[in-house]
């Protein structure tokens, strides 16, 4: 007999046909976000569990069922479960680190020229019928090359990030707990503290992991350090910046603009960024090319085949529970 499987969220047909290969897979096909009732009934009798960054695994969930082997994430980021819950539990987490790498990479780009050339509003402008002559002083932006780029978390992302600003010639800062100096002379990038960054770089790029020590990172206090001309880009998680504190900067000029892909209350978005102009805001899609959100729901198809099955998974998230 197979073991069963609960596939929280509808994926790519290829990693389905693989689910199906290697369990008796029970998919939610109105892929609607199940409650966490919905959740809790669905889970009971299998051994594994595909899902999302939107679903809530918590202590709960995990507790619910003491035949859970594998909860395999369809993501890097594993915030949305509580993995020392996991590990008492002796449930498998697994993620899927590395192959979204350098397509955050450019989205986080993306995000930040977007922002700096004001790419969306002038997008709007043209749109809405406005655009009677070419104008010296329309639409002013900010230049990106030869400026100084400020990266919070150098891990595989923020040096994706930091290796496409060398075409532009950019001084690059970074932080994060650890020096990493393996990297520092490859990606010409000096390790300062936060303040440092925060005070010296023209864009702010933020790709550190959401955890308690991360959580609103980014506060009024830290903007008010902000160059006025600078440009704060969050492709990492929500929370990490406060987002009333950010509001009130960019409606006041403390900084002069947002580039964000991750949101608080996700799928909420604070109102008073949505009345901002100098804002480009993204539905949490850094990650969201074909090839590698195919690519990320097969790998957690594998990490979930192999933890129900016995073997070591690719990715594995807490490994202690192997071992036990
Ligand atoms: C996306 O945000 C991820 O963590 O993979």
């Amino acid at each position: 007999m197979k073991p069963k499987v609960l596939v929280t969220r509808m994926l790519p047909q290829v990693a389905l046909d693989y689910v199906s290969q290697h369990s008796d897979a029970e998919l939610n096909r109105r892929d609607i976000r199940y409650t966490k009732k919905q959740l809790i009934q669905r889970l009971q009798g299998k051994v594994g569990m595909i899902c999302l960054l939107t679903d809530t695994i918590d202590a709960e969930v995990l507790g619910s069922n003491p035949h859970l082997k594998v909860v395999s994430n369809v993501a890097v980021g594993y915030d949305n479960i509580d993995v020392h819950a996991a590990t008492k539990y002796g449930v498998l987490v697994t993620n899927t680190p590395g192959v979204l790498t350098e397509s955050t990479a450019d989205f986080a780009w993306t995000l930040l020229m977007a922002t700096a050339r004001r790419l969306v509003e002038a997008d709007r402008f043209v749109r809405a019928g406005k655009w009677k002559e070419w104008m010296l002083m329309g639409f002013l932006g900010r230049d990106v090359y030869e400026k100084t780029l400020g990266i919070c978390g150098l891990g595989r992302i923020g040096t994706a990030v930091a290796r496409r600003a060398q075409g532009f010639n950019m001084r690059i800062l970074y932080t994060q707990r650890h020096r990493d100096e393996a990297k520092e002379s490859a990606l010409r990038a000096t390790y300062v503290d936060k303040m440092t960054i925060l005070r010296e770089s023209d864009f702010v790029i933020l790709l550190l992991p959401l955890t308690p020590e991360t959580r609103y990172y980014i506060r009024a206090k830290d903007l008010q350090m902000m160059k006025e001309t600078a440009i704060l880009v969050n492709a990492a998680r929500g929370p990490i910046v406060d987002e009333k504190a950010l509001v009130d900067a960019l409606k006041a000029g403390k900084i002069a603009g947002a580039g964000l892909d991750v949101f608080e209350r996700e799928p909420k978005v604070e109102r008073g960024l949505l009345r901002l102009q100098n804002v480009v805001l993204a539905p949490h899609i850094a990650s969201a090319s074909m090839e590698t959100r195919t690519t990320m729901a097969c790998m957690a198809a594998e990490n979930c085949a192999a933890g129900v099955s016995g073997r070591r998974p690719p990715n594995p998230v807490n490994p202690e529970v192997l071992n036990r």
